[in-house]
Order: C-alpha cells, then sequence, then structure tokens
C-alpha cells in the first residue's frame, strides 16, 4: 500500500542557513536573508510517497563508535569527521521508513545521540514519525508544535522565573517597569547583552561557519541542566573548529551564557517580563519567528527581544513577511493574534487557504492547549503572580551605561 504522508520541512530557529541580521539597523539584510532562506522553505512542505522515499545514512565507523549522519553529503560528513577528530571510512545505506526495523534503528541512533541530522525531513519521515505517518497539513502540524513548545514552557515557567528574577537583581537591580521608556530600558539593555546568535566560532571568533546537522543532546550536563533536546552542529570555515550550538531551555543558562536566537531569547524575555511583574505571553508565528507579549497600558503590546522592539506590530509585515497564523500562548490558553502582525486579512486568508488550513483546525489546536493545560499550570499561575514582590528601589535615570 502506498502510503502518503506530508512533511513539513521547517522547525523553528534551526537550520542550515540561520536568519541574519536580528536588529532594526540591519533590516536591509535581514530582510536579504530572510527573505532568501523563506524562498526556500515555504515550499518545503510537500508529499513523501512513503513506499519509494528510502533515507540515505552515511556511516563511519570511528571509534570509540560508529557515526552516522542522515543526508548524503559526504563531503560535509568528512568534514565534521576531520573536525572532531575522527577517523573512519564511510559507508552509505539506505532506510526504508515503511520497514519497522529500519525506523526503529535509526531512532535508536538518534537517541544515543549518534545521528546527525542534516536532512530534516528526512528525519521527520523516518525518526519522528515512527509509527503512525501524520495525518496533518504541514502548517497545522507547525502550529501544534508552536503548541506543544508553548505547553512545555509553562511546565517550567516557575523555576525560569526565579532565574531571572535573580538576573534582574544583579543586572538591573532596583530597575522598574513603570512606563514605555523604562520597558525599552529594559529591552535596550537586553539586546546589547545578549547578540543574536548567529555562526560566530567560539574559539577563534571568526563569522561563518558551515552546519552540519542536528544532534540529539544526550549528556546529563545538556538533558537536565541547560534542559536542551538538540544541538547543531557547525564547523568553522576559519579555523576548523567543531562548534556544538546546544538549543538550551533553561532560563537560567541562557541568562548566564548570553547565547541564543529567538527562541532562545523570547523564553528569557518572557521570564524578565513576568520577573519585572509584568503578565506575559509567548508568541509563536508560523514563519519561523517567536517573540513576547507584555499585558502593558490595559492591553496586550508586542515586545521583541531580538529587535529590542516595543509595541511595532508592523515590524514582520514590513519586513515583507507573508505570515499567516500567529497565536500567544498564556500558561492556560491561546489566542489567535494573527490580524495584529499581519493586517492584511485578504493575504492571510489566501496564505491559510493554500494551505488548506482551516480556521477550525486552528480553533481545534488552541482549544486542545487550553484543555491540556493542567491544574499545574494555573496553580502556577496563581502563584506565580503571588511570590511576585514589588520589586525594591523605584526605576530611576540617569540609567546604567550600556557598553
Ligand atoms: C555538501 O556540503 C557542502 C558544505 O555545506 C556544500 O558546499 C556542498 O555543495 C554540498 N554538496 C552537495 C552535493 O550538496
Ligand atoms: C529502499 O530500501 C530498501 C531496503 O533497504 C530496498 O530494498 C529498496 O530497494 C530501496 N528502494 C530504493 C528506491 O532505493
Ligand atoms: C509575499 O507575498 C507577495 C504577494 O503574493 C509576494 O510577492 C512575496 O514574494 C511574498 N513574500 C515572501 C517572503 O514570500
Ligand atoms: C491542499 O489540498 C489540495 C487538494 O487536496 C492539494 O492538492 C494540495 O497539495 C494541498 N496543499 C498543501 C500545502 O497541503
Ligand atoms: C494535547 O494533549 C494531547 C495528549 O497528550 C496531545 O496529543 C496534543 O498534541 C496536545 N495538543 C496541544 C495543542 O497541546
Ligand atoms: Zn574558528
Amino acid at each position: 500500500m502506498m502510503l502518503r504522508a506530508v512533511v513539513t520541512g521547517v522547525l523553528l530557529s534551526q537550520g542550515g542557513s540561520l536568519l541574519a541580521a536580528h536588529t532594526l539597523k540591519t533590516t536591509k539584510m535581514f530582510k536579504e536573508r530572510h527573505l532568501r532562506r523563506r524562498a526556500t522553505t515555504t515550499t518545503a512542505a510537500y508529499v513523501v510517497d512513503a513506499g519509494t522515499e528510502n533515507a540515505t545514512v552515511l556511516r563511519a565507523e570511528t571509534k570509540p563508535m560508529a557515526t552516522y549522519f542522515l543526508g548524503s553529503n559526504e563531503t560535509l560528513f568528512q568534514r565534521y569527521l576531520d573536525a572532531a577528530g575522527l577517523t573512519g571510512s564511510i559507508e552509505s545505506i539506505e532506510l526504508c521508513p515503511e520497514i519497522r526495523e529500519h525506523r526503529e534503528r535509526a531512532a535508536g541512533w538518534w537517541r544515543e545521540g549518534l545521528l546527525i541530522v542534516s536532512d530534516r525531513d528526512a528525519w521527520r519521515h523516518l525518526v519522528r514519525q515512527q509509527t503512525e505517518l501524520p495525518t496533518m497539513n504541514a502548517m497545522e502540524a507547525q502550529l501544534e508544535g508552536g503548541a506543544m513548545r508553548a505547553a512545555l514552557m509553562w511546565q517550567t515557567a516557575r523555576e525560569d522565573l526565579v532565574a531571572a528574577r535573580k538576573f534582574l537583581d544583579v543586572e538591573l537591580p532596583g530597575v522598574q517597569v513603570t512606563d514605555r521608556k523604562s520597558l525599552q530600558f529594559v529591552l535596550d539593555y537586553f539586546k546589547e547583552r545578549f547578540p543574536y546568535y548567529r555562526d560566530k566560532c567560539e574559539c577563534c571568533g571568526a563569522d561563518g561557519s558551515t552546519f552540519v546537522g542536528e544532534v540529539a543532546c544526550v549528556s546529563d550536563e545538556e538533558v537536565r541542566v541547560r534542559r536542551a533536546r538538540r544541538a547543531e552542529l557547525r564547523v568553522c570555515e576559519s579555523c576548523g573548529h567543531l562548534v556544538r550550538f546546544v538549543r538550551a531551555n533553561d532560563v537560567a543558562r541562557v541568562l548566564r551564557d548570553k547565547r541564543g536566537r529567538c527562541g532562545e531569547y523570547s523564553k528569557a524575555m518572557l521570564s524578565v517580563a513576568l520577573a519585572l511583574g509584568l503578565p506575559a505571553r509567548w508568541v509563536f508565528d508560523t514563519t519561523d519567528h517567536v517573540w513576547v507579549e507584555v499585558f502593558f497600558e490595559h492591553k496586550w503590546i508586542h515586545l521583541d527581544p531580538c529587535e529590542a522592539a516595543l509595541d511595532m506590530p508592523n515590524l514582520y509585515a514590513s519586513w515583507g513577511k507573508n505570515g499567516s497564523v500567529v497565536v500567544a500562548f498564556e500558561s492556560h490558553k491561546a489566542e489567535d493574534v494573527t490580524s495584529k502582525y499581519y493586517p492584511d486579512p485578504a493575504s492571510v486568508t489566501t496564505i491559510r487557504q493554500q494551505n488548506n488550513l482551516t480556521d477550525s483546525m486552528i480553533q481545534t489546536i488552541l482549544d486542545q492547549y487550553t484543555a491540556n493545560s493542567t491544574k499545574t499550570r494555573e496553580a502556577y499561575k496563581s502563584s506565580i503572580l503571588a511570590a511576585l514582590k514589588p520589586r525594591g528601589k523605584p526605576f530611576s535615570h540617569p540609567i546604567p551605561a550600556l557598553r
């Protein structure tokens, strides 16, 4: 039987060609690189005929263990092996997603951190959809992925809040957000201290590295302390150093390491805003960006930590992005806020139609999110607010100088 599955090629904020220049000053550069990338990823939802589409895995018998590379680029795999100081000859294996044993084998390598995933579509097909092929369309699956991320985020929000509170006490003692000016100050401060991670080499400092693939995090340090599930592997073009960019979910670590992209920083900013006593929610855009909203001046307003942008909801449309689904997640409920960020309803409707995404599909996911939000999240919500004592001294100018 020929099974058909729709596989999406977009995974938020992770991937080969990174979004560039998260800054208003360099919007042009962002636009160019971002749009170039979009051009390739918006069409990435495609139909796989499960019976014919084998995945290519390259295998190198290395010491202490074999290393596997999901993708067919042997040159790239060899560069990784060289950078990692591994030797071994490369052989090619074909794995068929229809064969259970093949899926299990690949999933086992992935779980053990031995599989480097360069071809993410193949990964979704072979590893993630192990038992059941998806019946959802790509955009629907993306939104559900966002809802799941939001749920995970809120589950650890209490400890993240404590970390954010400590961070504020050390780095911005006495700062209180009382008006837009003080909120903008916190944003500027954050952007200054938390540069958007692109591909800078941690060894020689050079920009420009080659993306090899992603691996599952397996070490205690990465899994338990940093709450990371994946790391990106890159090879520096200048010095050959192997860069491991761990996608940390632990706000304490992100605030300490100051390395992240919109995924890490939106989560950190969500916690920082809550720690400042502002109700906050996490905003997910299916066109590969995430940010925050805070409840301020009696309404939810846009706040993007990567851009230091406050109440500039037209920002993304002004970049030329064609967003069609933007959802804001509170701990216990979710709201479709697309029209706020992409104000052209005709365009939104068209894109949704092109993607076969109906309003009822969206509503179902939002309702599920609410239904899934357990008592824990409700309890969290009230306890967190109760735990927020007013911060010490009032916010005062002049504010500390930025570097
Ligand atoms: C393999 O990867 C390298 C480095 O990213 C790239 O330059 C090259 O074009 C790739 N080769 C193929 C056949 O895709
Ligand atoms: C896919 O892999 C299976 C199992 O290794 C093999 O029998 C089959 O010939 C492969 N199909 C293609 C199109 O390469
Ligand atoms: C957005 O849509 C317009 C009109 O359909 C199109 O010209 C433009 O290329 C699209 N932009 C992106 C980034 O896909
Ligand atoms: C939407 O549905 C139509 C008709 O079933 C199909 O041809 C098309 O490929 C679908 N588009 C997407 C993006 O799933
Ligand atoms: C809700 O929970 C169910 C069961 O755990 C899960 O399958 C589903 O993906 C969740 N949906 C959302 C939107 O969180
Ligand atoms: Zn280097």
